[in-house]
Protein backbone atom coordinates (compact mmCIF):
# COMPACT_ATOMS: atom_id res chain seq x y z
CA UNK A 1 0.00 0.00 0.00
CA UNK A 2 2.85 2.46 0.95
CA UNK A 3 4.18 1.55 -2.02
CA UNK A 4 1.32 2.44 -4.43
CA UNK A 5 0.60 5.47 -2.45
CA UNK A 6 4.27 6.46 -2.97
CA UNK A 7 4.08 5.94 -7.52
CA UNK A 8 0.84 8.34 -6.62
CA UNK A 9 2.55 10.95 -4.97
CA UNK A 10 5.39 10.70 -7.75
CA UNK A 11 3.24 10.84 -10.98
CA UNK A 12 1.06 13.70 -9.07
CA UNK A 13 4.25 15.71 -8.44
CA UNK A 14 5.24 15.22 -12.26
CA UNK A 15 2.01 15.94 -13.49
CA UNK A 16 2.18 19.07 -11.53
CA UNK A 17 5.43 20.36 -12.07
CA UNK A 18 6.01 20.00 -16.16
CA UNK A 19 2.88 21.22 -17.89
CA UNK A 20 1.94 24.61 -16.47
CA UNK A 21 4.84 25.40 -18.66
CA UNK A 22 3.74 23.65 -21.45
CA UNK A 23 0.03 24.67 -21.52
CA UNK A 24 1.69 28.22 -22.17
CA UNK A 25 3.10 27.60 -25.44
CA UNK A 26 4.92 30.19 -27.89
CA UNK A 27 4.85 33.73 -27.91
CA UNK A 28 5.44 34.50 -31.74
CA UNK A 29 6.44 38.32 -33.18
CA UNK A 30 5.82 38.58 -36.84
CA UNK A 31 3.39 35.40 -36.33
CA UNK A 32 1.02 37.44 -39.59
CA UNK A 33 2.81 36.50 -42.47
CA UNK A 34 5.54 34.51 -44.45
CA UNK A 35 8.37 32.60 -42.02
CA UNK A 36 6.58 33.46 -38.65
CA UNK A 37 2.99 32.70 -40.14
CA UNK A 38 5.02 29.14 -41.11
CA UNK A 39 6.07 28.78 -37.55
CA UNK A 40 2.61 29.11 -36.36
CA UNK A 41 1.24 26.61 -38.46
CA UNK A 42 3.78 23.81 -37.26
CA UNK A 43 3.71 24.76 -33.49
CA UNK A 44 -0.33 24.37 -34.17
CA UNK A 45 -0.38 21.35 -36.04
CA UNK A 46 2.00 19.67 -33.24
CA UNK A 47 -0.68 21.11 -30.12
CA UNK A 48 1.68 23.57 -29.12
CA UNK A 49 -0.63 26.42 -28.28
CA UNK A 50 0.61 29.86 -29.92
CA UNK A 51 -0.03 33.16 -28.83
CA UNK A 52 0.92 35.96 -31.55
CA UNK A 53 2.02 39.32 -31.04
CA UNK A 54 0.00 41.71 -33.44
CA UNK A 55 -0.41 44.83 -34.05
CA UNK A 56 -3.58 46.62 -34.46
CA UNK A 57 -3.18 47.27 -38.07
CA UNK A 58 -1.63 43.42 -38.63
CA UNK A 59 -4.01 41.67 -40.93
CA UNK A 60 -4.92 38.79 -38.83
CA UNK A 61 -6.61 36.88 -42.35
CA UNK A 62 -4.58 34.18 -42.30
CA UNK A 63 -3.48 33.44 -38.78
CA UNK A 64 -7.51 33.57 -38.02
CA UNK A 65 -7.48 29.94 -39.68
CA UNK A 66 -5.10 28.56 -37.06
CA UNK A 67 -7.25 29.49 -33.50
CA UNK A 68 -4.33 31.02 -32.21
CA UNK A 69 -4.30 33.70 -28.96
CA UNK A 70 -3.64 36.74 -29.87
CA UNK A 71 -1.43 39.94 -27.86
CA UNK A 72 -2.15 43.24 -29.86
CA UNK A 73 0.76 45.85 -29.30
CA UNK A 74 3.45 47.41 -31.27
CA UNK A 75 7.02 45.41 -30.84
CA UNK A 76 8.65 49.19 -30.96
CA UNK A 77 6.52 49.97 -27.47
CA UNK A 78 8.38 48.07 -24.58
CA UNK A 79 5.56 48.13 -22.20
CA UNK A 80 3.27 46.34 -25.35
CA UNK A 81 6.34 43.77 -25.27
CA UNK A 82 6.53 43.34 -21.20
CA UNK A 83 3.00 42.94 -21.28
CA UNK A 84 3.28 40.53 -23.34
CA UNK A 85 5.34 38.42 -22.15
CA UNK A 86 4.48 38.66 -18.73
CA UNK A 87 0.89 37.63 -19.45
CA UNK A 88 2.11 33.90 -19.10
CA UNK A 89 4.95 31.18 -18.39
CA UNK A 90 5.65 30.81 -22.47
CA UNK A 91 7.86 28.02 -23.22
CA UNK A 92 9.73 29.77 -25.43
CA UNK A 93 9.19 33.69 -27.54
CA UNK A 94 10.13 33.34 -31.66
CA UNK A 95 11.23 36.86 -33.22
CA UNK A 96 10.72 37.19 -36.83
CA UNK A 97 10.53 40.53 -36.78
CA UNK A 98 11.02 42.42 -39.59
CA UNK A 99 10.52 45.72 -41.24
CA UNK A 100 8.13 46.80 -44.26
CA UNK A 101 8.98 49.64 -46.54
CA UNK A 102 8.84 53.46 -44.91
CA UNK A 103 7.86 51.61 -41.48
CA UNK A 104 10.66 52.40 -38.61
CA UNK A 105 12.09 49.15 -38.45
CA UNK A 106 11.47 46.79 -35.40
CA UNK A 107 14.79 44.80 -36.16
CA UNK A 108 16.45 46.07 -32.97
CA UNK A 109 14.55 47.74 -31.19
CA UNK A 110 11.85 45.01 -30.67
CA UNK A 111 14.42 42.69 -29.69
CA UNK A 112 16.08 45.30 -27.27
CA UNK A 113 12.35 45.14 -25.61
CA UNK A 114 12.17 41.29 -26.17
CA UNK A 115 15.36 40.43 -24.51
CA UNK A 116 14.62 43.42 -21.68
CA UNK A 117 11.18 42.16 -20.98
CA UNK A 118 12.36 38.19 -21.01
CA UNK A 119 14.90 38.88 -18.29
CA UNK A 120 12.21 39.82 -16.38
CA UNK A 121 10.08 36.90 -16.87
CA UNK A 122 10.20 33.40 -16.07
CA UNK A 123 10.60 32.90 -20.12
CA UNK A 124 14.12 31.77 -21.05
CA UNK A 125 14.28 30.44 -24.33
CA UNK A 126 13.87 32.79 -27.33
CA UNK A 127 14.81 32.06 -30.82
CA UNK A 128 15.88 34.93 -32.94
CA UNK A 129 15.92 35.12 -36.94
CA UNK A 130 17.95 37.60 -38.32
CA UNK A 131 20.15 38.00 -41.65
CA UNK A 132 23.07 36.58 -43.02
CA UNK A 133 25.94 39.21 -42.61
CA UNK A 134 26.44 40.08 -39.06
CA UNK A 135 29.76 38.90 -38.14
CA UNK A 136 32.03 36.12 -40.07
CA UNK A 137 28.78 35.48 -42.19
CA UNK A 138 29.19 38.45 -44.17
CA UNK A 139 31.65 36.39 -46.05
CA UNK A 140 28.63 34.78 -47.18
CA UNK A 141 27.12 38.16 -48.70
CA UNK A 142 27.92 39.18 -52.12
CA UNK A 143 30.85 42.03 -52.47
CA UNK A 144 27.68 43.92 -54.30
CA UNK A 145 24.96 43.20 -51.91
CA UNK A 146 26.79 44.50 -48.89
CA UNK A 147 26.91 48.09 -49.11
CA UNK A 148 23.26 47.63 -50.07
CA UNK A 149 22.14 45.48 -47.21
CA UNK A 150 24.81 47.56 -44.91
CA UNK A 151 22.57 49.27 -42.44
CA UNK A 152 20.27 45.96 -41.72
CA UNK A 153 23.01 43.96 -41.15
CA UNK A 154 24.33 46.09 -38.63
CA UNK A 155 20.28 46.43 -36.76
CA UNK A 156 20.55 43.14 -36.45
CA UNK A 157 23.61 42.24 -35.73
CA UNK A 158 23.31 44.68 -32.76
CA UNK A 159 20.07 42.93 -31.97
CA UNK A 160 22.17 39.68 -31.95
CA UNK A 161 24.67 41.01 -29.71
CA UNK A 162 21.61 41.82 -27.50
CA UNK A 163 20.44 38.80 -27.25
CA UNK A 164 23.96 37.24 -27.06
CA UNK A 165 24.95 39.72 -24.32
CA UNK A 166 22.00 38.64 -22.01
CA UNK A 167 21.62 35.46 -19.75
CA UNK A 168 18.73 34.05 -21.87
CA UNK A 169 18.63 30.79 -23.80
CA UNK A 170 19.05 31.93 -26.94
CA UNK A 171 19.65 30.43 -30.57
CA UNK A 172 20.36 33.10 -33.19
CA UNK A 173 19.25 31.72 -36.71
CA UNK A 174 20.57 33.54 -39.50
CA UNK A 175 18.91 33.49 -43.11
CA UNK A 176 20.13 34.36 -46.27
CA UNK A 177 17.65 35.71 -49.49
CA UNK A 178 13.90 34.12 -48.29
CA UNK A 179 11.37 32.74 -51.00
CA UNK A 180 7.59 32.04 -50.61
CA UNK A 181 7.91 28.65 -52.84
CA UNK A 182 7.19 25.51 -51.65
CA UNK A 183 9.19 23.87 -48.41
CA UNK A 184 11.93 21.73 -50.42
CA UNK A 185 13.50 20.34 -47.68
CA UNK A 186 16.48 21.43 -48.87
CA UNK A 187 18.26 23.45 -45.41
CA UNK A 188 20.51 23.16 -42.76
CA UNK A 189 22.29 25.16 -39.85
CA UNK A 190 25.56 25.69 -40.11
CA UNK A 191 28.00 27.09 -37.00
CA UNK A 192 30.44 28.12 -39.55
CA UNK A 193 29.84 30.44 -42.83
CA UNK A 194 29.19 28.22 -46.39
CA UNK A 195 28.00 28.69 -49.80
CA UNK A 196 24.27 28.88 -49.77
CA UNK A 197 21.38 29.31 -52.38
CA UNK A 198 17.83 30.94 -51.44
CA UNK A 199 15.50 28.86 -49.10
CA UNK A 200 12.06 29.28 -49.03
CA UNK A 201 10.62 30.42 -45.71
CA UNK A 202 8.58 27.03 -45.25
CA UNK A 203 11.92 25.11 -44.74
CA UNK A 204 13.40 27.77 -42.42
CA UNK A 205 10.53 27.91 -40.63
CA UNK A 206 11.08 24.07 -40.19
CA UNK A 207 14.70 25.29 -39.01
CA UNK A 208 13.38 27.19 -36.24
CA UNK A 209 10.95 24.87 -35.14
CA UNK A 210 13.41 22.39 -34.81
CA UNK A 211 15.87 24.33 -32.92
CA UNK A 212 13.32 25.52 -30.46
CA UNK A 213 13.14 21.36 -29.56
CA UNK A 214 16.62 20.91 -29.36
CA UNK A 215 18.43 22.09 -26.76
CA UNK A 216 21.58 21.47 -28.48
CA UNK A 217 20.63 24.62 -30.05
CA UNK A 218 21.01 27.18 -26.84
CA UNK A 219 23.39 29.82 -26.86
CA UNK A 220 24.48 29.39 -30.74
CA UNK A 221 24.48 31.26 -34.05
CA UNK A 222 23.49 29.07 -37.07
CA UNK A 223 23.36 30.10 -40.82
CA UNK A 224 20.81 28.85 -42.46
CA UNK A 225 22.22 26.95 -45.49
CA UNK A 226 19.90 25.94 -48.45
CA UNK A 227 19.04 25.41 -51.81
CA UNK A 228 15.55 26.71 -53.19
CA UNK A 229 15.32 24.69 -56.12
CA UNK A 230 12.60 26.98 -57.93
CA UNK A 231 14.16 30.30 -57.13
CA UNK A 232 14.79 32.68 -59.69
CA UNK A 233 17.03 34.76 -58.64
CA UNK A 234 20.09 33.34 -57.51
CA UNK A 235 22.33 34.81 -54.55
CA UNK A 236 26.28 34.22 -55.02
CA UNK A 237 26.92 30.56 -53.97
CA UNK A 238 30.31 31.29 -52.94
CA UNK A 239 31.67 32.50 -49.54
CA UNK A 240 33.47 35.65 -50.71
N1 LIG B 1 12.89 38.75 -46.77
C1 LIG B 1 14.10 38.24 -46.84
O1 LIG B 1 14.59 37.83 -47.94
C2 LIG B 1 14.95 38.13 -45.59
C3 LIG B 1 16.32 37.84 -45.71
C4 LIG B 1 17.06 37.65 -44.56
C5 LIG B 1 16.46 37.78 -43.30
N2 LIG B 1 15.14 38.10 -43.21
C6 LIG B 1 14.54 38.17 -41.86
O2 LIG B 1 13.80 36.99 -41.68
C7 LIG B 1 12.66 37.23 -40.83
C8 LIG B 1 11.40 36.78 -41.55
O3 LIG B 1 11.24 37.53 -42.73
P1 LIG B 1 9.90 37.35 -43.58
O4 LIG B 1 10.13 38.08 -44.86
O5 LIG B 1 9.52 35.93 -43.61
O6 LIG B 1 8.81 38.09 -42.67
P2 LIG B 1 8.25 39.58 -42.84
O7 LIG B 1 7.33 39.66 -44.00
O8 LIG B 1 9.40 40.55 -42.78
O9 LIG B 1 7.34 39.70 -41.51
C9 LIG B 1 7.62 40.68 -40.56
C10 LIG B 1 6.67 40.52 -39.39
O10 LIG B 1 7.03 41.51 -38.41
C11 LIG B 1 5.83 42.13 -37.96
N3 LIG B 1 6.13 43.48 -37.50
C12 LIG B 1 6.82 44.46 -38.16
N4 LIG B 1 6.89 45.56 -37.39
C13 LIG B 1 6.25 45.27 -36.23
C14 LIG B 1 5.99 46.00 -35.06
N5 LIG B 1 6.43 47.26 -34.88
N6 LIG B 1 5.28 45.41 -34.05
C15 LIG B 1 4.83 44.12 -34.21
N7 LIG B 1 5.05 43.37 -35.30
C16 LIG B 1 5.74 43.95 -36.31
C17 LIG B 1 4.92 42.14 -39.18
O11 LIG B 1 3.59 42.33 -38.75
P3 LIG B 1 2.50 43.15 -39.64
O12 LIG B 1 1.73 42.10 -40.36
O13 LIG B 1 1.71 43.91 -38.62
O14 LIG B 1 3.24 44.06 -40.58
C18 LIG B 1 5.19 40.72 -39.72
O15 LIG B 1 4.44 39.78 -39.02
C19 LIG B 1 12.70 38.72 -40.53
O16 LIG B 1 13.35 38.89 -39.29
C20 LIG B 1 13.54 39.29 -41.65
O17 LIG B 1 14.18 40.50 -41.28
C21 LIG B 1 14.37 38.26 -44.32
Amino acid sequence: MKRVLCIIALLTAGISASPTVSAEGVLIFGATRNTGLEIAKILVARGEPVTAFVRPTSNLENLALLGVTYFKGDALNADDVERAILAKNYKAVISTLGGGRGERPPDLVGAINMVDAMTKSKTKRFLLVTIIGPGKSISMVPRQQREAMGSIIKLKAEAENYAIASDLDYTIIRPGQLTSNPRSGIIRMDLEPAPTGPITRADLADMVVSAFYDDATIRKVYQTIGDDPLATVRMDRQPQ
